[in-house]
């Protein structure tokens, strides 16, 4: 089956641009090069350095959270990625939505969709338990032995 043709960006239908238009076109700009640096390293670290992808488990992910440099390093991979995905969307929405309405309720929903993903991450990298009760110890970062708990 052949694929569907995308059919070409509307002409652009804006009279002017706001400020907010220029910050966020800045933004996309600054946050990709910004994305690379966290991304590589964060792809470095989990995957290259020690025993790679078979490293990865509950205690790897608790003993780097230990450390609050990680904990914001990936605090700002999720604002940023999110934050650069949502706006990249939102330019193919102003590129291929017809009519206002539909341009409005599919950034409401990119805004709404992009708000929830920023909060549970948040959520999940601040409030997250290394040492959680009654656990199987083996499966917890040595420091909770040593912490007693
Ligand atoms: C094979 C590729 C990947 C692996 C194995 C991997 C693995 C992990 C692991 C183990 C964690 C928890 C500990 C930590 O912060 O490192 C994590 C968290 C995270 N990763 Fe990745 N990752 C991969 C690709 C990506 C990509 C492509 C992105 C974004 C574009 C990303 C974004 C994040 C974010 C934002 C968090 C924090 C999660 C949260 O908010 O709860 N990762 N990843």
């Amino acid at each position: 089956m052949a694929a569907p043709e995308l059919s070409h960006p509307l002409p652009s239908t804006r009279k002017r641009l706001t400020p907010a238009h220029r910050w966020w076109w800045k933004f996309q700009r600054i946050s990709g090069v910004v994305l690379v640096v966290l991304l590589f390293a964060h792809l470095f670290y989990n995957l290259v350095l020690g025993d790679g992808v078979n490293q990865i488990d509950f205690a790897f992910v608790a003993g780097k959270w230990a450390a609050p440099l990680w904990k914001w390093w990936a605090f700002a991979l999720l604002v940023l990625a999110m934050l650069h995905g949502m706006n990249g969307m939102s330019y193919l929405v102003g590129d291929y939505a017809r009519s206002q309405r539909t341009r409005r309720f599919l950034n409401a929903l990119l805004g709404a969709a992009t708000a929830v993903i920023v909060v549970l991450g948040t959520l999940v990298i601040f409030t997250f338990d290394p040492c959680p009760q009654g656990a199987d110890a083996s499966l917890l970062p040595s420091f909770c032995a040593e912490v007693g708990k």
